[in-house]
């Protein structure tokens, strides 16, 4: 009998996961900067949080979660994605006692939505996501999109484009929706089936339905933006300001809604303008979700984030034929000869890994022709050639595998010698 992984989902192997490390490790570096701090939630989390979270209505918990009873009967879910449960932690941990607000958290995990796999689509991804709690700013609004534009661009990214919108406040959202039902209920027999639910559910995502995109009374439906009363203008505005401030270029899109139903205000995606790239050119979204951390039973607390997957990141990068500065080179390998040095071998790689240096020998018996050629593969700085002469004299015949010098040098300053010249 024979296994296969499961679709949608992927093994990441040596030589691929330092592309990973390396992305995750530059996406920590820049929260650092920014001061957000790391938060890690469950991998699941009760149904319900997702389906009064990220909204009933939506596609996520409508048809992509993966949910099961537990033992006792109890409905679980794989998340499948992070706000949710940021804020679920934010409400029942009171972070918003912290003196020091907001409250800036980020993520880096795997999600779950059981979509049709295609390329840059998985069913299992990794979501690097921001969410900052606890200001109604638009400064943080421009804080957040500018701290995923740097990673992106910290990484060499140069063909991205910045999608931004605003959905409003409440009562904007409650005009616009009206005009929207007025719009498209007398014809709404025209549209497919998920739109004709949409159109009293929640009529915004009809704008974002794939399937009736070409209908004419898409191009004619009323624009969000001509409903947004003076405070969410006032505040679109500023959020604009302070990107233009940051260099940062954007383009505002009034047909940009998202797939979740928590967001107000400010929304945005970042896509991937490069050429190759596929179907799917969304790399990032995000946006404000106010009236989230009440709707789980929380304090009134403003809230603004993103998500962006590691998947769709690193396929932008070979878009790009952009190549990670990954450091493949090992520091020493020891080589030996005879049965005494080959014994002696074992602590003194254990010595020099001791001391922070990357080291390996040989574990097959090999030739010493074959041992070289085991560490070329390693790309060695050194070769450190210990054999019964050596073993005799207390020292290894260093190899500089750069310039091919050779000398001998004490086993006892080995460690010291290769620190220095490294
Ligand atoms: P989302 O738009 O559903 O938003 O997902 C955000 C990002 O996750 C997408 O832009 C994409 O990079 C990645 N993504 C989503 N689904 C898949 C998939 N099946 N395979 C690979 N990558 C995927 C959210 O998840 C919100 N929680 C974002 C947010 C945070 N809003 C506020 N705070």
């Amino acid at each position: 009998m024979s296994f296969q992984i499961p679709r949608g989902t992927q093994d990441i192997l040596p030589g691929e996961v330092e592309k990973w490390q390396y992305v995750e490790k530059t996406a920590r570096e820049i929260c650092d900067t920014y001061l957000y701090k790391e938060i890690r939630t469950p991998i699941f989390e009760h149904t319900e949080l997702f389906a009064r979270g990220v909204g009933e209505s939506t596609d996520i918990v409508q048809k992509e979660m993966y949910t099961f009873l537990d033992r006792k009967g109890r409905s679980i879910t794989l998340r499948p994605e992070g706000t949710a449960s940021t804020v679920r932690s934010f409400v029942e941990k009171k972070l918003y006692a912290n003196p020091a607000q907001p409250t800036k958290l980020y993520y880096i995990g795997p999600m779950f939505r059981y979509e049709r796999p295609q390329s840059g689509r998985f069913r299992q991804f990794v979501q690097f996501g921001v969410e900052a709690l606890g200001s109604n700013d638009p400064a943080i609004d421009a804080e957040v999109i500018s701290l995923a534009m740097s990673l992106y661009q910290k990484l060499g990214l140069q063909s991205l484009k910045l999608v931004i919108n605003s959905l409003g406040d409440a009562e904007s959202r409650k005009a616009h929706r009206e005009a929207l039902i007025a719009h498209f209920e007398p014809r709404i027999g025209e549209f497919c089936s998920d739109c004709q639910s949409r159109l009293r559910q929640n009529p915004l995502r009809i704008l974002d339905c794939k399937k009736d995109r070409d209908h004419e009374l898409m191009a004619t439906a009323p624009s969000i933006l001509h409903y947004l009363n003076e405070e969410s203008k006032a505040y679109f505005e500023k959020v604009q300001q302070y990107l233009e401030a940051n260099n940062i270029p954007f383009e505002v899109d009034q047909n940009l809604v998202r797939g979740l139903d928590y967001y107000n205000h400010t929304a945005f995606e970042i896509m991937s303008n490069a050429e190759g790239f596929g179907a799917i050119t969304t790399l990032c979204g995000g946006g404000r979700y106010n009236g989230l951390a009440q709707e789980i039973g929380g304090p009134e607390t403003p809230g603004i984030g993103f998500a962006l997957s590691i998947e769709r990141l690193l396929a932008a990068l070979e878009a790009e034929n952009i190549t990670l500065p990954i450091e493949t080179t090992i520091d020493c390998y020891v080589v030996t000869m005879g049965d005494a040095a080959k014994d002696r071998a074992v602590s003194l790689v254990y010595e020099l890994r001791n001391a922070g240096l990357k080291v390996e020998k040989d574990y097959e018996d090999k030739k010493m022709k074959a041992q070289f050629k085991a560490a070329d593969r390693h790309h060695a700085k050194y070769v450190a050639v210990l054999g019964d002469d050596e073993l005799e004299k207390n020292v290894v015949a260093l190899k500089n595998m750069e310039t091919g010098s050779q000398e001998d040098v004490a086993i006892d300053q080995l460690i010291s010698y290769l620190h220095q010249n490294i």
